[in-house]
Protein backbone atom coordinates (compact mmCIF):
# COMPACT_ATOMS: atom_id res chain seq x y z
CA UNK A 1 0.00 0.00 0.00
CA UNK A 2 1.59 3.31 -0.84
CA UNK A 3 2.83 5.48 2.52
CA UNK A 4 0.08 7.95 1.58
CA UNK A 5 -2.60 5.89 1.92
CA UNK A 6 -1.27 4.20 4.85
CA UNK A 7 -0.98 7.46 7.44
CA UNK A 8 -3.80 9.33 5.55
CA UNK A 9 -6.26 6.33 6.91
CA UNK A 10 -4.44 5.70 10.04
CA UNK A 11 -5.32 8.96 11.27
CA UNK A 12 -8.98 8.58 10.81
CA UNK A 13 -8.54 6.20 14.09
CA UNK A 14 -8.25 9.35 15.73
CA UNK A 15 -11.51 10.99 15.15
CA UNK A 16 -14.13 9.91 17.23
CA UNK A 17 -18.41 10.74 17.17
CA UNK A 18 -19.62 13.90 17.23
CA UNK A 19 -16.51 15.47 17.04
CA UNK A 20 -15.95 18.62 14.94
CA UNK A 21 -12.73 17.79 12.55
CA UNK A 22 -10.60 20.33 10.68
CA UNK A 23 -9.87 18.64 7.20
CA UNK A 24 -6.50 19.37 5.85
CA UNK A 25 -5.69 20.01 2.22
CA UNK A 26 -3.91 18.00 0.13
CA UNK A 27 -3.07 14.13 -1.70
CA UNK A 28 -2.08 12.77 1.82
CA UNK A 29 -4.95 14.05 3.55
CA UNK A 30 -7.06 12.83 0.36
CA UNK A 31 -6.50 9.08 1.79
CA UNK A 32 -7.98 10.18 5.24
CA UNK A 33 -10.99 11.89 3.70
CA UNK A 34 -12.39 9.16 1.33
CA UNK A 35 -11.74 6.69 4.51
CA UNK A 36 -13.99 9.33 6.90
CA UNK A 37 -16.68 9.64 4.19
CA UNK A 38 -16.74 5.80 4.23
CA UNK A 39 -17.22 5.89 8.14
CA UNK A 40 -19.54 8.25 7.93
CA UNK A 41 -21.78 6.13 5.46
CA UNK A 42 -21.46 3.22 8.23
CA UNK A 43 -22.90 6.02 10.64
CA UNK A 44 -20.67 8.16 11.95
CA UNK A 45 -21.37 11.46 12.83
CA UNK A 46 -18.85 14.39 12.46
CA UNK A 47 -18.85 17.90 11.30
CA UNK A 48 -15.71 19.13 9.12
CA UNK A 49 -14.03 22.28 8.53
CA UNK A 50 -12.16 22.57 5.46
CA UNK A 51 -8.43 24.58 5.31
CA UNK A 52 -9.34 24.87 1.07
CA UNK A 53 -11.48 25.48 -1.89
CA UNK A 54 -10.24 21.76 -2.96
CA UNK A 55 -10.89 20.27 0.40
CA UNK A 56 -14.50 21.63 0.83
CA UNK A 57 -15.69 20.84 -2.80
CA UNK A 58 -14.35 16.92 -2.44
CA UNK A 59 -15.70 17.07 1.38
CA UNK A 60 -19.68 18.23 -0.02
CA UNK A 61 -18.64 15.49 -3.08
CA UNK A 62 -18.05 12.57 -0.18
CA UNK A 63 -20.86 14.08 1.48
CA UNK A 64 -19.07 15.15 4.80
CA UNK A 65 -21.41 17.52 7.17
CA UNK A 66 -19.76 20.91 7.22
CA UNK A 67 -20.13 23.77 9.75
CA UNK A 68 -19.00 27.54 9.62
CA UNK A 69 -16.77 28.92 11.83
CA UNK A 70 -19.64 30.96 13.54
CA UNK A 71 -20.50 27.59 14.74
CA UNK A 72 -17.71 26.41 16.45
CA UNK A 73 -15.57 27.56 19.51
CA UNK A 74 -13.09 24.93 19.45
CA UNK A 75 -12.06 22.15 16.89
CA UNK A 76 -11.42 18.81 18.40
CA UNK A 77 -8.76 17.46 16.12
CA UNK A 78 -7.26 18.60 12.77
CA UNK A 79 -5.58 16.30 9.88
CA UNK A 80 -3.64 17.66 7.61
CA UNK A 81 -0.26 16.98 5.80
CA UNK A 82 2.92 18.22 5.55
CA UNK A 83 5.94 19.33 2.63
CA UNK A 84 8.53 18.44 5.39
CA UNK A 85 8.65 17.58 8.89
CA UNK A 86 12.14 18.15 11.12
CA UNK A 87 13.31 16.33 14.19
CA UNK A 88 11.29 18.60 16.81
CA UNK A 89 8.21 17.90 14.32
CA UNK A 90 8.41 21.48 13.21
CA UNK A 91 6.84 21.76 9.64
CA UNK A 92 6.98 23.20 6.64
CA UNK A 93 3.25 23.35 4.49
CA UNK A 94 1.68 25.03 1.92
CA UNK A 95 2.82 23.28 -0.61
CA UNK A 96 -0.52 22.97 -1.52
CA UNK A 97 -1.17 27.14 -1.34
CA UNK A 98 -3.72 26.63 1.79
CA UNK A 99 -1.25 27.46 4.48
CA UNK A 100 -3.25 30.29 6.00
CA UNK A 101 -6.47 28.55 6.05
CA UNK A 102 -4.47 25.54 7.23
CA UNK A 103 -2.86 27.49 10.15
CA UNK A 104 -5.71 29.68 11.33
CA UNK A 105 -7.76 25.86 11.76
CA UNK A 106 -4.64 24.12 13.50
CA UNK A 107 -4.18 26.94 15.91
CA UNK A 108 -7.83 26.52 16.82
CA UNK A 109 -7.66 22.97 17.09
CA UNK A 110 -6.97 20.24 20.51
CA UNK A 111 -5.18 18.30 18.70
CA UNK A 112 -3.19 18.71 15.61
CA UNK A 113 -2.42 15.27 13.61
CA UNK A 114 -0.12 15.45 10.58
CA UNK A 115 0.30 12.89 8.18
CA UNK A 116 3.53 12.54 6.64
CA UNK A 117 4.92 9.69 4.63
CA UNK A 118 8.72 9.42 5.09
CA UNK A 119 10.12 11.14 2.23
CA UNK A 120 8.53 14.58 4.12
CA UNK A 121 10.85 13.23 6.90
CA UNK A 122 14.14 15.84 7.39
CA UNK A 123 16.84 16.52 10.07
CA UNK A 124 16.63 20.42 9.04
CA UNK A 125 13.63 22.17 7.36
CA UNK A 126 14.59 24.00 4.26
CA UNK A 127 14.84 21.64 0.78
CA UNK A 128 11.04 22.30 0.12
CA UNK A 129 11.18 25.83 -0.73
CA UNK A 130 9.62 27.89 2.31
CA UNK A 131 5.69 28.93 0.77
CA UNK A 132 5.36 32.58 1.96
CA UNK A 133 1.62 34.19 1.35
CA UNK A 134 1.60 37.76 0.50
CA UNK A 135 -0.99 40.60 -0.16
CA UNK A 136 -0.71 41.64 -4.23
CA UNK A 137 -0.04 45.11 -3.68
CA UNK A 138 3.43 46.12 -3.01
CA UNK A 139 4.88 42.70 -3.72
CA UNK A 140 8.11 43.37 -5.48
CA UNK A 141 8.87 45.69 -2.28
CA UNK A 142 7.72 42.67 -0.10
CA UNK A 143 10.12 40.26 -1.89
CA UNK A 144 13.01 42.55 -1.45
CA UNK A 145 12.43 42.66 2.08
CA UNK A 146 12.41 39.16 2.23
CA UNK A 147 15.63 38.37 0.52
CA UNK A 148 17.49 40.79 3.34
CA UNK A 149 16.72 37.50 5.71
CA UNK A 150 18.58 35.25 2.82
CA UNK A 151 15.72 34.00 1.24
CA UNK A 152 15.22 33.49 -2.71
CA UNK A 153 11.77 33.93 -3.26
CA UNK A 154 10.33 32.43 -6.49
CA UNK A 155 6.89 33.69 -7.27
CA UNK A 156 4.85 30.64 -7.78
CA UNK A 157 3.12 30.42 -10.99
CA UNK A 158 -0.15 29.05 -12.22
CA UNK A 159 -0.81 28.55 -16.52
CA UNK A 160 1.84 31.51 -16.81
CA UNK A 161 0.50 34.03 -13.87
CA UNK A 162 0.80 34.19 -10.63
CA UNK A 163 -0.84 31.72 -8.57
CA UNK A 164 -3.26 33.04 -6.49
CA UNK A 165 -4.51 31.95 -2.99
CA UNK A 166 -8.01 31.11 -1.93
CA UNK A 167 -7.67 34.61 -0.45
CA UNK A 168 -6.58 35.90 -3.76
CA UNK A 169 -3.00 36.53 -2.67
CA UNK A 170 0.18 35.37 -3.45
CA UNK A 171 2.82 33.15 -2.52
CA UNK A 172 6.45 33.47 -2.80
CA UNK A 173 7.92 30.25 -2.76
CA UNK A 174 11.64 30.53 -1.10
CA UNK A 175 14.71 28.85 -0.71
CA UNK A 176 16.22 29.54 2.72
CA UNK A 177 19.10 26.27 2.68
CA UNK A 178 19.02 25.09 6.15
CA UNK A 179 16.28 26.22 8.33
CA UNK A 180 17.86 26.31 11.71
CA UNK A 181 16.13 28.85 13.70
CA UNK A 182 12.38 28.27 12.24
CA UNK A 183 10.94 29.96 15.26
CA UNK A 184 12.80 33.11 14.41
CA UNK A 185 12.66 33.16 11.11
CA UNK A 186 8.52 32.76 11.36
CA UNK A 187 8.32 35.72 13.21
CA UNK A 188 10.75 37.76 10.95
CA UNK A 189 8.81 36.53 8.13
CA UNK A 190 5.68 37.15 9.55
CA UNK A 191 6.77 40.99 10.67
CA UNK A 192 7.39 42.17 6.80
CA UNK A 193 4.57 44.22 5.84
CA UNK A 194 2.53 42.46 3.50
CA UNK A 195 3.22 38.65 4.49
CA UNK A 196 0.03 37.51 5.52
CA UNK A 197 1.68 34.26 6.74
CA UNK A 198 4.25 31.85 5.61
CA UNK A 199 4.68 27.90 5.73
CA UNK A 200 6.61 27.25 8.87
CA UNK A 201 4.24 25.60 11.48
CA UNK A 202 6.56 25.43 14.79
CA UNK A 203 6.01 23.71 17.85
CA UNK A 204 2.11 22.88 16.41
CA UNK A 205 1.94 19.48 15.41
CA UNK A 206 0.90 16.74 18.48
CA UNK A 207 1.56 14.02 16.96
CA UNK A 208 2.82 12.94 13.23
CA UNK A 209 2.05 9.94 11.67
CA UNK A 210 4.29 8.38 9.21
CA UNK A 211 5.84 5.09 8.07
CA UNK A 212 8.18 2.45 8.87
CA UNK A 213 9.01 -0.98 7.18
CA UNK A 214 5.51 -0.59 5.67
CA UNK A 215 3.55 0.13 9.13
CA UNK A 216 2.26 3.45 10.37
CA UNK A 217 4.14 5.17 12.96
CA UNK A 218 3.37 7.95 15.54
CA UNK A 219 5.86 10.67 16.74
CA UNK A 220 4.63 12.69 19.28
C1 LIG B 1 -1.19 22.27 1.42
C2 LIG B 1 -0.28 21.58 2.34
C3 LIG B 1 -0.21 20.10 2.23
O1 LIG B 1 -0.60 19.54 3.43
C4 LIG B 1 1.20 19.71 1.91
O2 LIG B 1 1.59 20.37 0.71
C5 LIG B 1 1.36 18.20 1.73
O3 LIG B 1 0.68 17.80 0.59
P1 LIG B 1 0.63 16.29 0.11
O4 LIG B 1 -0.11 15.52 1.16
O5 LIG B 1 -0.10 16.37 -1.21
O6 LIG B 1 2.04 15.82 -0.06
O7 LIG B 1 0.37 22.14 3.18
O8 LIG B 1 -1.09 23.66 1.56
Amino acid sequence: MNAKKIVGEKAVDFIQDGMIVGLGTGSTVYYSLLKLGRQLEAGLSIQGIPTSVQTKELAEKLRIPLIGFEDVNEIDLTIDGADEVDRNLNLIKGGGGALVREKIIAKASKRFIVVADPSKMVNTLGAFPLPVEVVPFGAQLTEKHIKKLNGEPRLRQSNGTPYLTDNGNYIFDCTFLDITKPFELEIALNSIPGVVDNGLFNGMADVVITVDNGEPIFLD
